[in-house]
């Protein structure tokens, strides 16, 4: 039976629809009474159905919700889906929902578009090494662009989670280890996929998740405990939520850890007081994949309902997939066990949710662009193979190995990841597809010269010991000039619940490697993994190492535009790498002890076995030239609460090539009533420059950016002296001090 939409929600789609020429916070307050007259019209079922998200299925043609989906959508069972989209078949249920459920609420479909689409982009470690948050954000937009054609309203990114270990496997997902490169970033996705108008039928609602400090979980296994001071907590996980918050984000999704005892789907404090109440987030709240029955493992609800119970009184709006909101909320709410206003409540975050993206306006407003005129172009994947050329790291080019001539004669391209497809696009690639990925070994053959031979051997295996790869892979670097090796992790060895307690390279990558270099053929190693590793034997004695991350659809041909040099690589390392997995967790912006390691001072903070610091330190990235730092100074040598210090230094290619480089300001609180970090990132700046010239680059640091938690924990500004760092890493700088006065 096909119905008219009711008469109450006629009127109500009109008064929740836009609002031209109103400003956002005027048109939310007209449409407020209008949300509230909804909800009066609901049955706690109907209310509770809003709340409840389930996930699809792949179909014989797609994404497709599960069986008994659409009696679902039609009693007003189901509020939003998961991992379910496509033109047609998005617009067909939103049709159900509108015209065969009773108020007709459109539906929200939702999926991890995580970078990119259906054009893949570099896994988000990758676009924090890129330093440039306006291609991250244009990343995003293409993004959202793709996936709203396809029916999609909303994506589950981007991950804010800071991460110190890369034993983690979800640090791949993230932005490294730095609260302000990660809250810069942050902000960038949430300005890309939101865009200005999140009710524009091209711009998607954003997710910052996992709220808060999943990154931490203790000994790098995914979902585990977390143990935090509510210091590092407050400084060091929660900034990038923060800036997402500030920078509009419409969702928050509620991390899978525990912080301190507290599951963080039942955390009322962070959700309610801080997210809400101090930071006054207005939108929605989406638990993770059954987060909210996980409540009963975690040992904190008894059963179910308990756990349902839980978590919308600690603010959780959407049940994702467990089903408890709808299945035993209603009998906890009949008999006193909750107040039906935190349902009330829930409910008017997602009816809002579905407002601001326009969806009373016009339900198939996200069914208007045709999938084929925005998906994969020429256009994206041009920009795709540009954001992957600038998120490759040069951890070492010793003699300048690299860039190599196209006509060098015969290339050996070596490696389980020269021809691997499917790595190029990293894991969480939402629609992307691996026959549209480029490989290296394609990348290579289309660069080279005519008059260039390229051979290749896959050489290695990323498990077990059969080195019977081994022979053809030496045989092809005796007869070449120069042997390329495509080392690292394929793309399953990191992202959700793939960690390791080992970060080398695994199965005998290694050993081939070796068994290569032993040729006497010079060798160049290219990384593609979404962790920092551990490769001390790789420092030592391979000249040239580029670190790809995965690169997404137009990973090969970025590579090959890098190594044979059409372009410079300048990205820099958002996260650090040891030596070796005992160094873990090792981050720059340490705390300096009272007894900082000494060279040949036994009894202060190091090792017996291995150096205390990273083979490559945060922010550190080589480009196909040099960069000098001169003439580092300051406007002022004291400032007061309310200036702004002006700094600026000289940097100079004194190179032959033009290059990028991304020129990093640090800053330390020299005394301070608590110890603070040995250097903070406090602003970057990518700048190209010609070889020869020279450029000032300014920075201006606030002093309000030099407040901190004090000792009781609130916000304070204290006088006195700090030191400020410009350089090409954070180990490679310029100081100079000042004072901040009262
Ligand atoms: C992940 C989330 C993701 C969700 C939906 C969970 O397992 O932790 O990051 O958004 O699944 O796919």
């Amino acid at each position: 039976m096909t119905r008219a939409l009711l008469p109450t929600a006629v009127v109500l789609v009109a008064a929740l629809g836009a609002f031209p020429g109103a400003t956002p916070v005027a048109a939310q307050q007209a449409v407020e009474p209008a949300i509230d007259s909804l909800l009066a019209e609901m049955t706690l079922e109907e209310k509770l159905g809003q709340l409840a998200q389930y996930r699809g299925r792949w179909g014989d043609t797609g994404p497709r919700v599960e069986e008994g989906g659409e009696v679902q959508i039609r009693a007003s069972a189901v509020g939003s889906f998961l991992g379910v989209y496509g033109a047609d078949y998005t617009r067909e249920l939103q049709r159900v929902a509108v015209e065969e459920s009773r108020l007709g609420i459109p539906l929200l479909f939702a999926h991890d578009v995580i970078h990119g689409f259906r054009t893949i982009f570099p896994m988000p470690l990758a676009l924090a090494a890129s330093f440039d948050p306006e291609g991250a954000e244009r990343a995003s937009r293409i993004a959202a662009v793709e996936a709203t054609a396809h029916g999609l309203h909303w994506t589950f990114a981007p991950m804010v989670d800071l991460s110190r270990d890369p034993r983690w496997g979800r640090i791949v997902e993230g932005f490294g280890e730095d609260p302000y490169l990660g809250s810069v970033m942050a902000a960038a996705h949430v300005r890309g996929f939101q865009g200005d108008d999140l009710a524009s039928p091209q711009t998607m609602l954003a997710t910052a998740k996992h709220f808060v400090a999943y990154g931490g979980a203790e000994g790098g296994r995914d979902y585990n405990t977390v143990d935090i001071s509510e210091r590092t907590l407050w400084e060091t996980y929660l900034p990038p939520f923060r800036a997402a918050v500030e920078a509009g984000v419409g969702a928050i999704m509620p991390a899978f850890n525990e912080i301190a005892g507290v599951p963080m789907h039942a955390h009322a404090h962070l959700i309610r007081d801080v997210l809400r109440g101090e930071w006054g987030f207005d939108g929605v709240v989406v638990s993770d994949y059954t987060g909210v029955m996980e409540l009963i493992p975690h040992g904190v609800a008894a059963d179910s309902a308990a756990a349902g119970v839980l978590a919308l009184r600690a603010g959780v709006d959407i049940d994702m997939v467990s089903g408890i909101y709808v299945n035993d909320v209603p009998a906890a709410v009949r008999d006193g066990r909750l107040d039906e206003t935190a349902v009330d409540e829930a409910v008017r975050h997602v009816l809002r949710a579905k407002q601001r993206l326009g969806l009373f306006d016009d339900p198939y407003r996200y069914n208007s662009v045709r999938p084929e005129d925005v998906t994969l172009t020429d256009e994206s994947r041009a920009f795709a193979r540009d954001l992957a050329r600038r998120s490759f790291v040069l951890l070492k080019n010793d003699g300048g190995v690299l860039p190599l001539s196209k006509s060098v004669g015969t290339v050996a391209v070596i490696g389980p990841l020269a021809d691997a497809r499917r790595t190029m696009l990293g894991g969480w690639a939402a629609a992307g597809r691996a026959e549209d990925a480029v490989t290296p070994l394609e990348g290579v053959r289309a660069a080279v010269s005519a008059d260039t031979r390229v051979l290749h051997a896959q050489g290695a295996e990323f498990e077990g010991e059969d080195e019977s790869g081994f022979e053809a892979a030496v045989v092809a670097a005796r007869q070449a000039d120069v042997a390329v090796l495509f080392l690292g992790e394929h793309e399953e060895m990191s992202s959700e619940a793939n960690n390791r307690t080992s970060l080398d390279l695994p199965g005998t990558q290694e050993n081939l490697l070796r068994a290569v270099h032993e040729t006497g053929t010079p060798v160049v190693v290219v990384l593609f993994n979404g962790r920092p590793l551990a490769l001390p034997w790789l420092d030592e004695n391979v000249p040239a190492i580029l670190e790809a991350w995965f690169p997404g659809v137009e990973g090969g041909n970025a590579v090959a535009d890098i190594l044979f040099g059409d372009h410079g690589p300048a990205g820099k390392l958002p996260v650090s790498f040891p030596r070796n997995v005992g160094q873990v967790p090792i981050h720059y912006n340490h705390k300096n002890t009272g007894r900082p390691p000494a060279e040949g001072e036994k009894y202060t903070s190091k090792y017996i076995d291995v150096p205390w610091t990273p083979l490559y330190p945060f922010g550190h990235g080589l480009a196909y030239t040099e960069f000098e730092y001169s003439g580092l100074r300051l406007d002022a040598e004291r400032i007061g609460p309310a200036d702004t210090l002006g700094v600026e230094v000289t940097v100079t290619n004194a190179g032959r090539r033009a290059s990028d480089e991304v020129v990093q300001l640090y800053v330390r609180d020299d005394v301070a009533s608590v110890t603070r970090p040995v250097k903070e990132l406090k602003g970057f700046e990518r700048v190209r420059l010609e070889p020869g010239k020279s450029r000032t680059v300014s920075f201006h640091l606030p002093a309000e950016s030099l407040a901190y938690y004090g000792l009781d924990m609130e916000r304070v500004l204290e006088p006195g002296r700090f030191t400020v760092f410009v350089g090409a890493s954070s180990e490679d700088v310029l100081e100079i001090g000042f004072e901040l006065t009262e």
